[in-house]
């Protein structure tokens, strides 16, 4: 009777020694691989530090090693090719974090920032892997350097962007990000575009709040915006949800969008959507490509060509479209061009030239005459608009009728 309770007591005793704790300190002559050790837990066990896998390879970051797909949390140098399976993380002399492969030269995954040397390493159980020094001061942590999402407990600070992976299984820069803004305001772009009312979009409508504005996220899954001297300036969720556990996590997305997510580790893979924007799964620009548009289908969204136009690439709808006829039909005289309607859509507003006054049919004939013309864009104040390819950020708008309709030069196959 006795025994069980003798070998039940000392395990109790050292999982409350690590778990009170809240971290545990990773031994500097410690070194992962992919294949024998990949990395270091946190004391709860929710978060790792070391190689998780990517198709046929691996990369360095932080993950949940208990949900089924190692969901990242921070990636290190996101956008070189993933590892080989021979690739090892150690410590060197001065306490940085050295990755070796023999793909690629010695890089530093975690450099401490100033002058002293690292004494102990930890991956916490808030997600947050850090260096310390030899008087317990934080030199290095993940959460400085946020790849595409922020925990609870972390933040954005001013001037700071969040870049969505490119997809699910492929963690390199994608389309879209997320910058907290020198203005005050949180705002969405594609990836390339000026920081323009123009270009963004959603934003947390909160202009002229001066430089220091930062985006936080607790670890009760409260979101908002703070200014200097703890002034709230907008809540984007309300405090108290359920702290037990619970991990929050918001993250913008491959498809542009930026959610606020839950999940409960004590369930598998059990995650929640608490809250998101923007709620129009069209609106993230440039979501189907060059070339191509997205519809609305119910809370889901697809991508469709232009006429003529095929996809670039099978199965990826954000490779978008190519015409599948050569441009040279357009000085070929048997070869004659067709301008197809594009209902009810709207495009980036990149015109090379403008006629006015023109009747529907002549704006279309001022585009089969000028081989340099793709589209035209026709209103209702008989403006005729030019377009070149490609044609980007390309939508379907509800209402046809408010917006100028396009037309798009199409082959005669018959005769090409
Ligand atoms: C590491 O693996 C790559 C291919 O995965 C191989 O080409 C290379 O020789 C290996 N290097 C070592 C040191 O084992
Ligand atoms: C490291 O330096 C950067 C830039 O000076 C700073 O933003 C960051 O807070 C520092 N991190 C730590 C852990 O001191
Ligand atoms: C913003 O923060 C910087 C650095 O802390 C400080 O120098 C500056 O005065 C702050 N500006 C405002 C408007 O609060
Ligand atoms: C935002 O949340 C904080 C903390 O709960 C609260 O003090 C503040 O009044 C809230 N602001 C708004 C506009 O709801
Ligand atoms: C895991 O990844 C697959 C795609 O590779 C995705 O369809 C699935 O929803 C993901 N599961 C979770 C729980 O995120
Ligand atoms: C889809 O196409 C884009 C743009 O060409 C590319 O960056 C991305 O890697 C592709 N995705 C997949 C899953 O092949
Ligand atoms: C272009 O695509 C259309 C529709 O997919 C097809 O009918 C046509 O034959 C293609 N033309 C050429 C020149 O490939
Ligand atoms: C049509 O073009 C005119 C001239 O540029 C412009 O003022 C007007 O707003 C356009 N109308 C629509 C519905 O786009
Ligand atoms: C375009 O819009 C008009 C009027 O808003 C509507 O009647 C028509 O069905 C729409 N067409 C498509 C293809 O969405």
């Amino acid at each position: 009777m006795a025994a069980p309770i003798f070998i039940l007591l000392p395990l109790a005793l050292l999982f409350i020694t690590a778990t009170s704790q809240g971290q545990k300190a990773i031994s500097l002559t410690d070194t992962l691989t992919p294949t024998s050790k990949s990395s270091w837990l946190s004391p709860s066990g929710v978060f790792a530090f070391g190689f998780y896998q990517r198709g046929n390879g691996y990369y360095v970051g932080v993950f949940l090693p208990r949900t089924s797909n190692k969901t990242a949390v921070w990636t290190y140098g996101r956008d070189s090719s993933s590892l080989p399976s021979n690739s090892t993380l150690r410590f060197d002399g001065g306490g940085r974090l050295v990755l070796q492969s023999a793909q690629a030269q010695d890089t530093y995954v975690a450099t401490p920032n100033d002058t002293t040397v690292t004494a102990s390493a930890s991956m916490l159980d808030s997600g947050n892997f850090v260096l310390y020094n030899s008087d317990q001061k934080v030199i290095w942590q993940s959460f400085d350097t946020p790849t595409d999402t922020i925990l609870g407990g972390q933040s954005l600070p001013a001037s700071k962007e969040l870049h969505s992976s490119a997809s699910v299984t492929d963690p390199s820069t994608g389309l879209f990000l997320a910058i907290m803004q020198l203005d005050g305001v949180l705002a969405l772009y594609p990836k390339g575009t000026p920081f323009t009312g123009e270009y963004g979009y959603w934003d947390s409508k909160t202009p002229n709040n001066g430089p220091n504005v930062t985006l936080h996220l607790e670890d009760d899954g409260f979101l908002y915006l703070l200014k200097p001297q703890g002034v709230y300036l907008a809540n984007f969720t309300s405090q108290g949800l359920p702290k037990e556990d619970m991990i929050y996590l918001a993250r913008i997305d491959p498809d542009g969008i930026f959610r606020l997510y839950s999940y409960d580790i004590t369930r598998n893979d059990d995650w929640s959507v608490k809250w998101d924007v923007p709620t129009d799964r069209c609106s993230p620009k440039g979501l189907c490509g060059l070339n191509g548009f997205c519809v609305n289908v119910g809370q889901d969204y697809e991508c469709q060509c232009l006429p003529g136009f095929v996809s670039v690439e099978d199965g990826n709808r954000t490779a978008g479209c190519e015409r599948n006829f050569t441009a040279e039909s357009c000085k070929n005289p048997t070869v004659s061009n067709n301008m197809q309607p594009v209902p009810n859509t709207t495009w980036e507003d990149d015109t090379y030239s403008a006629l006015t006054s023109l009747t529907k049919d002549e704006c279309l004939e001022a585009c089969r005459q000028d081989c340099n013309c793709e589209a035209v864009a026709y209103n209702v104040s008989q403006s005729c608009y030019k377009w070149k390819l490609p044609l980007r950020f390309g939508r379907r708008v509800p209402d046809g009728n408010s917006n100028p309709q396009l037309y798009v030069k199409v082959g005669d196959t018959r005769s090409g």
